[in-house]
């Protein structure tokens, strides 16, 4: 569904997403990391459980809810990859740590 440009960065970062490793490129978000390792959603509703995948990539829909290092609600597309991080797709209602 996605492709690479042509001359982007080839740092790659390894991360794991529900305890899988995946393979990262430096200076991407963590949605656009999923997306780019085929993942098909990031969260489930709190109601239907329907699937849902990162849409703008800009901070507005929040459709890229989900859990970075322990922390839930955290958007997907701000959040810069790095090395060693653990992503969890968010299922349902996710309470802010505190
Ligand atoms: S994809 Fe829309 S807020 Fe992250």
């Amino acid at each position: 569904m996605f492709q690479r440009l042509p001359d982007a960065g080839d740092t790659t970062l390894s991360i794991t997403v529900d305890g899988k490793p995946v393979t990262a490129r430096a200076g991407d978000s963590v949605a656009a990391t999923l997306l780019a390792a085929g993942i098909d959603h990031c969260r489930t509703t709190p109601v239907s459980g329907a699937p849902r995948a990162p849409y703008c990539m800009m901070g507005v829909c929040f459709e890229c809810l989900m859990v970075i290092d322990g922390v839930g609600n955290r958007q997907g597309c701000l959040v810069p990859v790095r090395d060693g991080m653990a992503v969890e797709i968010q299922h349902g209602k996710r309470e802010l740590a505190r």
